[in-house]
């Protein structure tokens, strides 16, 4: 739950200020992954002499700078501008080479303070400094054995033993080579990054800094994202080789520059040309060259050259302006308006058009080898979690319909609490926007130990999820900033509702359901488009509703996933207690909460359901309840007859896709209800966009 970056110039003169400028807008394009907390580091003025042995050799440069400071990054921006005064540090002062590192960070481990912020660091000296991303889940073995070799600890976080494990590991190689302890650099930096590895449990990246390696970096992970970014000034090649390449005899004097970050968001303004770190990959930068090394676990060949991986930079998709709020004041406000474009991306290519614009069929490229084996399946397992959970619930049902094959849907972590039964017959879908969820990821262990045919659905290429499942579709979506997820959710249902065409397109008596739903769907961005002009109606709601402390949301079938997720949507960023409720178990309990005081939205647009859900608003009103009724345009005197509740009135279409129409003024109303509290809309109170922890 936190975003780490990493920018180092090589031969590419760069003042203090502009590097510090970009290790601040590197980490503000990553707040969204946690913001409790975040620091930097970056180099002491070289004119501090650096520290040298009789021999004349570096022992290692000035002490890095660092800087750490509790809350949102702009608090450690005007604190390090303070602290810059203070210790007189030269913003002007060039570095011709310069490796420096940041990180944002979401609190697991010990309240949010400058102590317990990253960079991490082996000691006063800060001979070694590192950022992360995961969680160690050895930690307290690794202090105690650090503690009992006198190493002093002053924070909680699982990461403060890393660069002290680092210090260690040098210390103890150089004395194992009959060094002296440090008049040469014996040790390669990478030979210590990979004993530490050695020692580590948990899902991590990580990136270390040194004073002892002056002007490189070491990157590893291990069930974290990572992406390494490449800018070279003059000639531009486009599928260079990282090993071969980069690092190539008379390529080195170009000026280059390289980023470290968790998210592409916070390296495509400055490149797109990436390499997507792998697991057990260890990244080292040093002298205008990238080596990629392949973690050997074997202690035993700790000193030998460990193996190269050979791989060619691919290039990021996304464009700049996605990273951007344009005309908004909001990501999540944003993002709610590009549903009409996130749509249509996700279904393109994919939703075959015939002759006359009529629907042909379904494509999904990632899944071709493998729909056979989906529609022999004994059944279908969602797994997910939040947003991505429910919307796998609204398209359940379609699913169902369309393939016959029973589908059960799991909340991952109870999944993997309860270890519930998965067999080889099984098609297990990982439903995540991330694609890097730990719950979600570590649900996919499982259910590839048990043999199930595991499908991913992810919005994120090169994700954890994404790359260790059999095959997959992704979203197109686009990136999602703000930490409320709201065009994912509806690509995601999109996503599946396409799955659940494609499993049935063998079957003559579903063809004419079938052509309606993808003719439907053909439609769905110019729906979602007419949707959004409620936006003004959802805001006077809103206005209304901002005072309340509670709101339910009934719904039944297929947006039983509306009503949770609307009520999702509203305590997440609003703050405000809500709850989905299915609607056919109102009188097993719900229905006490029921007076003249609690506002209720009843989701009750045209479907098998409508009569029953009709039934139940006339409970509730007998209940005196105080009523927002969603339906159908034109069934407003139907559904509200005395015309005494609040009412509103979404396009109709089919009804497998209407959770999608109907959450959007939903979405909404969570976003204007958020603003008139007054609470941070794109950084909700203790959450992080990519819950990465357990
Ligand atoms: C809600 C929300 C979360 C996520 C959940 C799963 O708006 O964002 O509930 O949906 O943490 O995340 P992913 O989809 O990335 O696995």
């Amino acid at each position: 739950m936190c975003g780490i970056f990493a920018y180092l110039n090589y031969n590419a003169t760069r003042e203090r200020r502009h590097i510090v400028d970009l290790l601040f807008n590197g980490l503000r394009r990553l707040e969204h992954r946690g913001y409790d907390s975040a620091g930097i580091s970056t180099d002491a003025d070289p004119c501090c002499a650096p520290l040298t042995v009789s021999s004349g050799a570096v022992l290692r440069s000035p002490p890095p700078l660092v800087f750490r400071q509790e809350g949102k990054i702009e608090n450690l921006v005007s604190s390090f501008h303070h602290e810059a005064v203070v210790a007189e540090l030269d913003l002007e002062l060039s570095f011709t080479s310069h490796a420096g590192i940041a990180h944002t960070m979401s609190a697991t481990h010990g309240e949010p303070s400058p102590i317990n912020s990253h960079p991490e660091t082996s000691g006063e000296g800060n001979e070694f400094l590192v950022v992360h991303n995961g969680i160690i889940t050895n930690y307290m073995d690794l202090k105690g054995t650090l503690l009992r070799y006198g190493f002093h600890f002053e924070s909680d976080t699982d990461t403060e033993g890393i660069p002290k494990l680092a210090k260690f590991v040098r210390d103890s190689l150089n004395q194992d080579l009959g060094s002296d302890g440090g008049d040469k650099q014996v040790v390669p930096f990478t030979q210590i990054v990979m004993d530490v590895m050695r020692q580590l449990k948990g899902a991590y990246a990580l990136i270390f800094k040194s004073s002892y390696y002056p002007n490189e970096l070491v990157a590893c992970k291990r069930g974290s994202p990572l992406l390494l970014g490449v800018k070279e000034t003059g000639d531009m090649r486009t599928d260079i080789n990282v090993e071969s390449d980069l690092s190539a005899e008379g390529h080195h004097g170009k000026p280059k520059q390289y980023y470290l970050a968790s998210d592409a968001n916070a390296i495509v303004e400055h490149t797109r040309r990436v390499l997507v770190i792998e697991d057990n990959e260890v990244v080292h930068m040093k002298d205008g060259a990238v080596h990629v090394f392949k973690f050997d676990s074997d202690k035993s060949r700790r000193l030998l050259r460990p193996a190269s991986v050979q791989r060619g930079l691919s290039t990021l998709e996304m464009e700049v302006e996605q990273i951007r709020k344009g005309n908004f004041e909001h990501f999540m406000q944003k993002k709610i308006h590009e549903q009409p474009d996130s749509l249509t991306m996700t279904m393109r290519g994919r939703l075959i058009r015939g002759r006359e614009q009529k629907a042909k069929g379904i494509l999904l490229g990632g899944l071709k080898d493998h729909l056979k084996t989906i529609r022999r399946s004994r059944r279908i397992l969602f797994i997910g979690c939040g947003t991505s959970y429910n919307a796998a619930l609204a398209a359940r049902p379609v699913v169902e319909e369309l393939s016959g094959i029973p589908v059960t849907m799991e909340i991952a972590s109870d999944l993997l609490d309860r270890q519930g039964p998965i067999y080889r017959e099984d098609t297990a879908i990982f439903v995540s926007q991330s694609g890097e969820t730990a719950d979600t990821l570590q649900a996919l262990e499982y259910a590839k130990s048990n043999g199930a045919l595991c499908v991913g659905i992810t919005n994120t290429v090169g994700s954890a999820i994404a790359r260790g499942t059999h095959c997959g579709i992704h979203l197109n979506a686009g990136c999602e900033i703000g930490v409320a997820s709201t065009k994912a959710y509806t690509s995601q249902i999109a996503v599946i509702v396409m799955l659940a065409l494609a499993l049935g397109d063998d079957s003559l008596s579903t063809q004419q359901r079938r052509n309606a739903i993808m003719d439907d769907l053909y439609n769905l961005p110019s729906k979602v488009r007419d949707v959004l002009k409620l936006d003004k109606h959802m805001k006077e709601l809103a206005a209304l509703l901002m005072d309340e402390q509670s709101l339910l949301v009934f719904g039944r079938g297929y947006n039983y996933a509306t009503a949770l997720e609307c009520a999702l949507k509203v305590k997440q960023v609003s703050l405000m207690h809500a709850e989905g409720i299915v609607a056919g178990d109102m009188k097993h309990g719900p229905l006490a909460l029921v007076d003249e005081t609690i506002p209720i939205i009843v989701i009750a647009t045209r479907d098998a359901c409508l009569n029953k859900q009709q039934s139940v608003r006339q409970q509730l009103k007998a209940r005196k309840g105080r009523l927002i009724v969603m339906c159908t345009e034109g069934d407003a005197e139907f559904m509200c007859p005395d015309r005494r509740c609040r009412i509103i009135e979404v396009p109709k279409v089919q009804d497998c896709l209407q959770p999608i129409i109907n959450i959007v003024p939903l979405q909404l109303l969570a976003y204007h209800l958020t603003v008139f509290r007054g609470f941070n809309v794109d950084q909700p109170r203790n959450l992080a966009k990519s819950v990465t922890t357990q």
